[in-house]
């Protein structure tokens, strides 16, 4: 039996703080605070050594000084690197941040976490089993992060893992198993590109007991229309477009 308790907010930053700082950083999160977010999404993949830290892409070279990809490579490899100064200078220095870092923040700031399992290809197990395992034990003095991925086989090893913790799938593309996948993962919430959402389909997932999160909804007049609508939360990099009063 799923808890269908739903205790997250409105609106949720994209990467951390969305497009106001370095993606997927301690930064990021901090600016998001203080911005007001109340609640944060982040990329989690593994180390060659299984380390879960932050990142989107396989890849280093787009948000880092680095390059190639990044699960080939040791934590003490990673650290080194620099994840801010591509944004700009005033981030020089900043470092991919561990999954237990971004936990202290969380704490700190007392934000709520949608923690994306970011497998990289060929991982999906593997990370989806220990990134469950290490958000348990992380999170265990704060609300329970909600895990969500793209990947299928992510999401039913963090299932087998952590069977507690809620679960999101993540859809870019409409996929009409959509009901089959989620019963089967036990979800609480489906994640879904917003361009995919029109007022009746957003009533045939509620209908079936899904919670929904959009992403990445950065005009208020769309967000407003999706709220109505009924969905959950609105994943957005722009919370300063989007307003806190959406709260
Ligand atoms: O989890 C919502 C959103 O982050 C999914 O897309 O590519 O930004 O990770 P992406
Ligand atoms: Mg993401």
């Amino acid at each position: 039996m799923i808890n269908r308790a739903w205790p997250y907010p409105p609106i949720v930053a994209h990467r951390g703080g969305g497009k106001l700082a370095p993606e997927n950083t301690l930064a990021a999160i901090d600016l998001g605070a203080q911005l007001g977010h109340l609640m944060i999404e982040f990329d989690a993949k593994l180390s060659q050594d299984g380390e879960i830290f932050l990142l989107h892409d396989d890849t280093l070279d787009r948000t880092s000084n680095g390059w190639g990809v990044a699960g080939q490579l040791p934590w003490d490899k990673l650290v080194q690197l620099d994840a801010g100064s591509w944004f700009g200078k005033t981030f020089d220095g900043e470092r991919l941040p561990l999954l237990a870092q971004v936990a202290d923040r969380c704490r700190q700031h007392r934000l709520m976490a949608n923690i994306e399992i970011k497998p990289t290809t060929g991982l999906e197990v593997e990370t989806g089993r220990v990134v469950a395992l290490a958000a348990r034990d992380l999170w265990q003095d704060q609300v329970a992060p909600l895990l969500s991925s793209f990947s299928y086989e992510a999401l039913e090893a963090a299932q087998k893992a952590a069977p507690e913790l809620p679960r999101g799938l993540l859809l870019h593309e409409w996929n009409d198993n959509w009901r089959q996948m989620t019963d089967a993962l036990g979800c609480l919430s489906i994640h879904l590109n917003h361009k995919l959402l029109d007022e009746q389909r957003t009533a045939e997932l509620k209908q079936a007991g899904l919670r929904i999160l959009v992403y990445t909804v950065n005009e208020p007049e769309r967000a407003h229309q999706l709220l109505q609508w009924g969905v959950d939360a609105i994943c957005t990099d722009r919370i300063d477009v989007i307003g806190p009063d959406f709260r």
